[in-house]
């Protein structure tokens, strides 16, 4: 990326390839829309010379040989690559299932409820609806575990302090996302490899693993903002048995304060309606800085609302851990309404 900034600077090829770009906001992420184009490049065999700079393809040269062969490389596709640059930057990280099962162990345990509708905004190919597919196991306070011994995605170990399971059955699922991807599609999962980092190769194991999981088990993801979509699905209350639970990750940093002002009033108004339960893992509300908490909400009508602040997660969700443990560092909060 260094080399690319200097490039750029130098009028050379990234300056042609991202011209029209020149006065987008940081937060637009140009440097990462182009290698992600450049990613998408080397994993479909049109530049294999550049595989072996790529971990997640088997790749050990060192990356400060590569500058020379990607300028060449951006010389040849600087047509697409431009064109590309109009995919933002998205990621689905199946490791967040974690939280998200944490989350739904607490609320079964707290409701009493253990018949789920699971909701999910901006849920991109929605590969966390799809939680019960996966094996995730933890050893305290004893070994423990969830979900099919034959499932391609495995995630150990993944939960620090002690876990009390709780059984349940998901009903229903849904996600939205203002830009859903179809993980059955080449495209669709091409899209979401190549904005994982080629060093991350754990991450690209876990992915593919997930990707298998969607394609023998599609989710319906609606194209639509989170507070429009959560009002047409919470307009419909469940058979009285079953817990609503809305979910999100890693989404609410990118929604407008309208957006979440009006997701927020949604939700206390349908707690009053339904039993409902309210599971996140978003940086912090306030400050939108540090690691995702784990934040569970719950609602059930006439009783007051329970907040609690369950986990700290790393941001890739893999490792959860308990506000159980002491040094979680996250304060544990109980929040009367
Ligand atoms: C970093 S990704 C996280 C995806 C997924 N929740 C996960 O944790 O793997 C953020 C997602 O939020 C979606 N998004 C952003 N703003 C949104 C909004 N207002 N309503 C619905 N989805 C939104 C984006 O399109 C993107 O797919």
């Amino acid at each position: 990326m260094d080399a690319m900034a200097d490039d750029w600077d130098q009028g050379g090829v990234v300056r042609l390839i991202c011209a029209g770009w020149e006065d987008a906001p940081a937060g637009d992420f140009v440097q990462l829309r182009l290698l992600a184009g450049l990613h998408r490049l080397v994993l479909t065999g049109q530049e294999p010379s550049l595989a072996r700079f790529y971990p997640n393809l088997g790749g050990t040269a060192d990356p400060a040989g590569a500058w020379p062969p990607v300028r060449e490389a951006m010389k040849r596709h600087v047509a697409e690559l431009a064109d590309d640059l109009r995919i933002a930057p998205q990621t689905n990280e199946p490791g967040r299932a974690v939280a998200l099962l944490v989350g739904l162990f607490h609320s079964v345990r707290q409701s009493g409820l253990a018949k789920i509708r699971l909701l999910e905004p901006g849920a991109s190919a929605g590969l966390n609806l799809l939680l019960d597919h996966y094996r995730i196991s933890g050893r305290q306070p004893q070994p423990w575990w969830y979900g099919p011994a034959e499932s391609p995605v495995v995630l150990s170990d993944a939960v620090l302090g002690a876990v009390t399971t709780a059984p349940f059955t998901i009903v229903e699922r849904r996600g939205c996302d203002l830009a859903p991807i179809d993980a059955t599609t080449a495209e669709g999962r091409l899209r979401l490899i190549s904005f994982v980092w080629p060093f991350h190769v754990e991450r690209h194991l876990r992915l593919a693993a997930a990707l298998q999981v969607a394609a023998e088990h599609p989710v319906s993801i609606d194209e639509a903002g989170a507070s429009g979509w959560l009002a047409a699905q919470l307009s419909v209350a469940p058979e009285p048995d079953v817990l609503t639970v809305v979910w999100h990750s890693v989404t609410r940093v990118y929604w407008t304060a309208e957006e979440r002002t009006k997701v927020a009033g949604l939700l206390a108004a349908a707690g009053r309606r339904m039993p409902l339960a309210y599971i996140t893992m978003e940086q912090n509300a306030s400050t939108y800085s540090g690691n995702p908490e784990l934040d569970v909400t719950l609602r059930q009508p006439g009783a007051p609302a329970g907040a609690t602040i369950l986990a700290s997660a790393a941001g890739h969700g893999a490792t959860v851990r308990l506000a159980t443990v002491p040094d979680h560092g996250v304060p544990v909060r109980i929040i009367e309404p």
